[in-house]
């Protein structure tokens, strides 16, 4: 059974909840479900794997054009397969997050999981949640629903850290948070909404709460348009 179109567009910084807030909604309305910065990780993975330096553009631009990437587009579990191999821990592994930014500054890789992220969602019948950093602005700009999800530097880092677990150092909580979207800002603005992109802000909401205002969101967007 196929319903309406309905894109949920999610982008926000590191640390907000987007991910399981995302799945969440997902869940709750009955739609698939699409993490994009595991596409990004994927691709870095790949390279340190196969020791393609990752300063070298055209090399991690062809991986991201030709990878076979497998995700379960589903909010319930999540597995990513690169070239068959489960590499759905070791792409959260520090060492990924650390070498990621890499491949998201990487302009020409950058267009290939775009256009990868159009082809996934037109394969879901266009009843998708995506979540990133430039899914408003690029990816999905005439999506049904736009939002970004944010919360305080402060709040961010507490759930990180809690991700992590306690042998993080403050400074190494900052660094993983605050410095990894810096790095990631100059080449896409998620920290701003677009023209038409709602904000929710998490800082002072739970789970739920969280999850309820991005539903209410949606049901907004559909209203008006
Ligand atoms: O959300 P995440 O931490 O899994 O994202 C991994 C990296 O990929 C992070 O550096 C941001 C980047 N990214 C991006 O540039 N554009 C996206 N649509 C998703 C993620």
């Amino acid at each position: 059974r196929l319903g309406k179109p309905l894109v949920v567009a999610v982008d926000g910084p590191s640390g907000s909840g987007k991910s399981s807030v995302s799945k969440a909604v997902a869940r709750r309305l009955g739609l698939a479900f699409l993490d994009t910065g595991a596409m990004y990780r994927a691709v870095t993975w790949h390279c340190l794997n196969g020791r393609i330096n990752l300063e070298n553009a055209a090399a991690v631009e062809a991986a991201a054009r030709t990878l076979d990437i497998e995700q379960n587009l589903t909010p319930d579990g999540e597995f990513v397969r690169v070239n068959g191999i489960n590499v759905t821990e070791a792409i959260r592994r520090p060492e990924i997050s650390q070498a990621v930014s890499a491949v998201a500054t990487n302009l020409g890789a950058r267009r290939e999981l775009v256009r990868r992220q159009q082809e996934i969602i037109d394969k879901c019948h266009s009843r998708i949640v995506v979540e990133g950093r430039d899914i408003t602005t690029v990816v999905a700009p005439l999506a049904e629903a736009r939002l970004i999800l944010t919360a305080s530097e402060d709040a961010r880092m507490r759930r990180r850290g809690l991700q992590l677990g306690s042998t993080q150092t403050r400074a190494q909580l900052h660094e993983q948070v605050v410095g990894r979207d810096a790095k990631d800002a100059t080449v896409v603005d998620f920290q701003r909404a677009a023209d038409g992109v709602y904000t929710v802000d998490s800082s002072d909401l739970d789970f739920a709460e969280t999850v309820d205002a991005v539903v209410n969101v949606v049901r907004l967007s559909v209203n008006e348009g």
